[in-house]
């Protein structure tokens, strides 16, 4: 009996792998963490070897923690860290380079060639991402140009691209499957969103040969097998859908309207728009949610570089937190009305700003500022992000109601009740902090034919906690305006 779903959540910071029932109970998990590389100032890298040693040594710690043979598992999903970029030898499986991180900043230059020579919009009306150094697209160029006989390789198509989704397809399948999904194709900056195919004119732009583009198949679609070598049975991988998308799935956020925000590294909101891909004047992205059936469904998307991570570098690089979990303890007692404001500008400004050669600072400390003030700056700024991206929305005309968070963060309390009342908007927790992994495990479901529909699926969603906003408008409008004006303070780029 084939019992299981197996779902692959390869992360930024760690690798997860997480077991389900068919009826969507989880059974065991498996995480681990792995080296991040920061060869030069905002560059960021990943060994590929990591990601999927990192990646199989987590699926083989949940079946052996939960004594499921391989053969009983129905079905692989997997979801992955977006945008970041891998490159390897069609024949050797080898790559060329280390991927390159979606939060790398090092083809900034090239954004701003590309953008004095008046080809945004060019990329905007096709894609519907701007010219960031966040995307694929640019990180291609860079490896291309850099890395010794790179493109003559790529030329005569000996080299495969692919995001890390389609780097762990080609290993598990063992070289046979060089593919990806609409998800992950739409964060390339090369994918044509409308009309669902690698855009020549762009490639051209980019000087990226097709021949190295992966295949471009539904977000549930027959991804092939993992061979038997890895996990001791051979096993279908039935979908594949960049991690934020995955959590939308995850979150049921499967109407127009709906929308998750996602507080993992940075953080990611998310709003489904249906089948109209909405271009935003407010500088959000237009996305592709899911693709099933043939049906593409659209999203606007608000991409914001540092949310749990500026807790991690509190945790790790400056040391005044012994564990993520205290900064709840610590913070709690500091009022909204506090003098510190951060701008977590680490790795520049990502939406609606896009600049990224803005940096990090803290204003209004005064001789009572400590670590506790600190924290709760920290973590009032990811409020502040959020509200910058609702802001963003509401301008680009569509109406949020309720937000539907996830990911780390979300542990701390007294960060979901500062959010609801910086944002104005009441909070709602799912029942399950795996809503990335879910919503992938979801699609392979789907795929081998246990749901019926995305209806049917939604129905595995439930409310865990609600947070109600308690500030007077005034009050908070005065908050944010000191935020703006300390994110104009930091800004690099004029607008
Ligand atoms: O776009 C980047 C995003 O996909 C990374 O997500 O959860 O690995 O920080 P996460």
């Amino acid at each position: 009996m084939t019992d299981y779903i197996l779902a692959i959540d390869q992360g930024t910071t760690s690798s997860r792998a997480i077991l389900y029932t068919k009826a969507m109970e989880v059974v065991a998990t498996a995480q681990e963490e792995f080296q991040q590389h920061f060869p030069r100032n905002g560059w960021v890298e990943h060994d590929p070897e990591d990601l999927w040693q990192t990646v199989l040594s987590t699926c083989r710690a949940v079946l052996a923690k939960s004594n499921v043979p391989a053969s009983a598992i129905l079905t692989i999903g997997i979801t992955n860290q977006r945008e970041t970029s891998v490159i390897w030898d069609k024949k050797t499986g080898e790559p060329v380079y280390n991927a390159i991180v979606w939060q790398d900043r090092r083809s900034s230059q090239l954004c701003q060639t590309l953008k004095a020579e008046g080809l945004e919009p060019r990329f905007q009306a096709k894609t519907g991402l701007l010219l960031d150094p966040y995307f694929s697209g640019t990180k291609i160029n860079w490896v291309l140009n850099t890395v010794k006989n790179a493109r003559e390789r790529a030329e005569a198509g000996d080299l495969c691209f692919g995001t890390v989704d389609s780097f762990l397809l080609w290993r598990f399948s063992k070289g046979r499957m060089h593919a990806t999904d609409a998800t992950n194709a739409s964060r390339t900056l090369v994918f044509n969103i409308h009309t669902q195919t690698w855009d020549k004119e762009l490639l051209d732009l980019l000087q990226i040969p097709v021949a190295m583009m992966p295949r471009v198949l539904n977000s549930a679609d027959n991804f092939g097998v993992a061979d038997a070598q890895w996990l001791g049975a051979e096993i279908p991988i039935s979908s594949m859908i960049g991690d934020q998308q995955s959590a939308l799935v995850g979150q049921a956020c499967l109407e127009p309207g709906m929308l998750k925000s996602t507080y993992g590294t940075g953080c990611f909101a998310i709003v489904n728009t249906g089948n109209k891909a909405i271009t935003s004047q407010h500088r959000l992205l237009t996305t592709v949610a899911y693709r099933v059936a043939n049906q593409t469904t659209y999203a606007i998307e608000g991409s914001i570089f540092m949310a749990g991570a500026i807790i991690q570098w509190l945790r790790d690089g400056v040391g005044i937190l012994k564990s993520s979990a205290d900064s709840e303890v610590m913070s709690r007692s500091i009022r909204h009305d506090q003098s510190e404001i951060m701008v977590p500008a680490f790795t520049g400004l990502g939406a609606p700003y896009w600049d990224p050669d803005a940096r990090a600072a803290i204003f209004g400390m005064t001789r009572d500022t400590g670590a506790a003030q600190l924290v709760a700056a920290a973590i009032r700024s990811v409020a502040f992000q959020t509200e910058d991206l609702l802001r963003a929305m509401a301008q680009d005309a569509i109406d949020i109601t309720s937000l539907r968070v996830d990911g780390g963060m979300v542990e701390n309390r007294w960060f979901l009740q500062v959010l609801a009342d910086l944002t104005g908007i009441p909070v709602v927790k799912s029942h399950t902090a795996e809503t990335t992994a879910k919503g992938a495990a979801l699609l392979a479901a789907y795929q081998m034919g246990l749901f019926s529909s995305l209806e049917e699926m939604s129905q595995t969603w439930k409310v865990a906690e609600n947070y109600q906003p308690s500030l007077i408008e005034d009050v908070r409008a005065g908050y944010y305006d000191r935020w703006l004006d300390a994110v104009s303070r930091v800004k690099a780029t004029p607008e």
